[in-house]
């Protein structure tokens, strides 16, 4: 059982393999948080809390139980605790004093299920507590989930607020998880960066008052990934206490961390309240999408891996964990140039170079010969394709090379039979001009008509199309929120509506082309994010294919997400051999696959492009299902050293990576821990040899101080 309830102390301790988690219903009316850290048997609860002037507190209880001063499990605002607040409820009588009172819960196996929205998938040893609390004046009920993923150490967290009451609320702020610790004394890691530059590196020391991340763009965004870090301040790779946290969602959010009065750190993440808000009719329910976290002693490599593990077991679809396609795209290579005949040679090439599929990106569609027209219109351009769609993939695939297509179905251009019949699709607020970007409007997904059309406009499309793959795309963010579809007063809950007619449209592509596999995109890396993975096998990491830049975009992915849903694409080396290396050996740190025009590509490297597809399926499977080491950080050094290890610790592969400015020129020893001492491992590439021991104890590596060097080692026990 990991979750217990102690009627004697009225704690609940929640257990995963390494940590505990509790908190306890007191005075049989507040969620008081005690613990979050190793795991441990025994605990003493303070009897009551400190005294602070000014604190509000009930007569009834005394002045040692405020709300303003305990480390709680979900915060309420306007109720007597001043720090930043979980649930904001608004009621018919126009007050936002929110008040929750406890009164039961249930612990059951699996989970509840969050109707529409992504969702970490349970297995046989998934446990949830459910803890139910209940306001006496608006007669609304709150439920708190906690389910918890043993083996993976995370423990994740939503909400359903239900109202049984007969006038409506409004919900105006939702975070679905709470976390009080009782110090200050932590650094934030978190992602930020612009578009194709995501994934950038940021450590800072909290400080008094709230930091936050969030965002406002209808999508997670490339300028914030949802996911973060608090950690002490001497945390490193492998050692140091690290608490992670992620949203399982792919629009706005909000994470926020607070510091108190007490030095006690308030971490917070949720939909927030800028871009939300609900109304709740009598007998209407709202479920929060789920926010996960987990517990590290042993510094930032053992947090990384517990959510890789996460992600791997109880995100990503079964098929993700299967062998991923090698893909040949076509986007840098042709843009919207798409020709019938280019394509055939393409796949002709492919073919013999050992490559899974060809995926036809942008372009195909509609008078989509630039990016000014033709979103919107997804019937096939005949003039590219006279005889339609469905006897040009036949014949791709009768070469014997599978087939997929590029979709962007959230967006509409204005020059589009779409956007001309039914201009009151696309998010906009009557009398304002709606911005542009690339060119586009985005349409109202909250809109189930918009949701009908795309349906129907891919049905017929794509019937009887034998598609393996969809490439699905987005943009541009959202603006000019505003959908003729809703009322006046639930047009704040367009952007979170929005979000669950993306899903579900995702939802039936997954079921209407069982056979077809999905990778998601936003321009790159503006959704990579829990949300989206929960979709598609793999997420195109960054629209950034230069090697040096990718280098720091996938080791800093690799912080929060696995290497699984990574898709890590060789761009066009220029007729350089040793870039063509380089870029493939910074490649194979994901889901490998190329984009480059192939006819173009001199028989030198199409012969290695060919040797490169081969070697990289032997050992493939330790980038997708194995754990991931990181040795050298390139936020900190002009090169990137890690590796893969099997499950068994059989088998390794070890990177190194210099970047462009490395002027090191010196040998680092490289140590691979995982090695078992007594087991002897060959070098699958070089046939050199090497004791388990010597390995932990460390691999010599020169660098070279050059442009465009990089290695792998390839070690399998022999
Ligand atoms: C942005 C994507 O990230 C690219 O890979 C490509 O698919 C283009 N869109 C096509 O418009």
């Amino acid at each position: 059982m990991s979750i217990s309830f102690f009627t004697s102390t009225n704690q609940f301790v929640l257990n995963t393999k390494r940590t505990t988690y509790i908190f306890d219903a007191s005075k049989d009316r507040f969620l008081r948080h005690l613990y979050y850290g190793k795991r441990i048997s025994e605990f003493q609860a303070p009897e009551d809390n400190d005294y602070y002037n000014f604190a509000p507190y009930l007569a009834t209880l005394g002045d040692r139980w405020s709300t303003d001063i305990f480390s709680q499990e979900c915060s309420f605002f306007g109720s007597g605790d001043f720090r930043t607040d979980a649930l904001r409820l608004r009621g018919a009588d126009g007050t936002s004093v929110t008040d929750f009172l406890y009164d039961s819960y249930r612990i059951f196996n699996g989970r509840y299920s969050l109707e529409g929205l992504p969702e970490a998938r349970v297995d046989e040893t998934t446990q949830t507590l459910e803890v139910t609390l209940v306001d006496p004046i608006t007669k609304c009920r709150l439920f708190l989930y906690y389910t918890v993923f043993e083996k993976e150490d995370i423990i994740s967290r939503y909400m359903v607020i239900e109202n049984r009451g007969d006038a409506f609320v409004k919900i105006e702020k939702c975070m679905s998880l709470t976390l009080d610790l009782d110090r200050c004394d932590y650094d934030m890691v978190s992602l930020y960066g612009s578009h194709p530059h995501e994934c950038n590196y940021q450590r800072v020391p909290l400080h008094h008052g709230t930091q936050a991340i969030t965002s406002r763009r209808g999508s997670t965004s490339h300028q914030y990934n949802p996911f973060f870090a608090i950690c002490s301040h001497k945390a490193t790779e492998e050692k140091g206490d690290v608490y992670g946290f992620n949203f399982v969602y792919s629009g706005c959010f909000l994470n926020e961390v607070e510091v108190d009065q007490q030095n006690h750190t308030r971490v917070l993440v949720g939909l927030g309240s800028e871009c939300f808000s609900y109304t709740l009719d009598p007998g209407d329910h709202f479920c929060s999408p789920e926010a996960v976290m987990t517990y590290s002693s042993s510094g930032f490599g053992c947090m990384s891996r517990n959510f890789h593990r996460f992600v791997r077991t109880h995100i990503l679809p079964p098929e993700a964990l299967k062998p991923h396609p090698i893909v040949l795209n076509t986007w840098e290579a042709c843009l919207f140039n798409i020709q019938e005949e280019t394509l055939l040679q393409f796949a002709d090439e492919a073919t013999k170079l050992g490559f899974d599929m060809l995926v036809m990106d942008d372009g195909w569609f509609g008078a989509r010969n630039h990016d000014h027209a033709g979103l919107g219109d997804w019937f096939v351009n005949l003039k590219k394709f006279p005889k339609g769609l469905k006897p040009f993939v036949e014949e791709i695939k009768a070469k014997g090379i599978r087939f997929g297509i590029w979709i962007e179905p959230e967006m509409v251009n204005p020059d589009s039979d779409l956007y001309r019949a039914h201009p009151e699709w696309c998010l906009h607020v009557s009398g304002r001009e709606a911005k542009l970007s690339r060119n586009q409007l985005v349409l109202d997904m909250s809109n189930p008509n918009v949701i009908d059309y795309l349906k129907e406009s891919f049905l017929k499309t794509f019937e009887d199309v034998p598609l393996d793959y969809f490439k699905w795309d987005m943009n541009r963010h959202l603006t000019d929120v505003g959908s003729a579809y809703w009322s006046a007063d639930r047009q704040d809950e367009v952007r979170f509506r929005y979000m669950k007619g993306v899903y579900s449209l995702l939802q039936w592509f997954r079921e209407q082309y069982p056979n077809a596999v999905i990778e998601t995109c936003s321009g790159g890396g503006g959704r990579y994010d829990l949300g989206m993975m929960y979709y598609g096998i793999q997420i195109w990491t960054s629209d950034n294919t230069n090697p040096y830049d990718r280098t720091m975009i996938q080791a800093n992915a690799m912080l929060a997400y696995p290497a699984t849903t990574m898709s890590c694409h060789v761009s066009n080396p220029k007729d350089s051999l040793k870039s063509l290396d380089y870029r493939y050996k910074v490649a194979v740190g994901g889901m490998l696959g190329y984009e480059l025009h192939i006819l173009k590509m001199n028989d030198e490297i199409k012969v290695e492009m060919k040797k490169q597809i081969q070697q990289y399926r032997d050992f493939e499977h330790l980038m997708r299902l194995g754990e991931h080491y990181s040795l050298v950080s390139p936020v900190y050094y002009p090169y990137s050293a890690y590796y893969y290890a099997s499950e068994t610790r059989d088998e390794f592969l070890l990177t190194v990576i210099e970047k462009a400015d490395c002027k090191e020129g010196k040998t680092k020893l490289l140590k691979i821990r995982q090695a078992k001492s007594n087991v002897i491992y060959q070098d699958q590439l070089t046939g050199t040899k090497y004791t388990g021991e010597s390995l932990r104890h460390g691999i010599s590596f020169p660098l070279l101080g050059e442009r465009d060097h990089a290695e792998i080692v390839y070690l399998k026990k022999i």
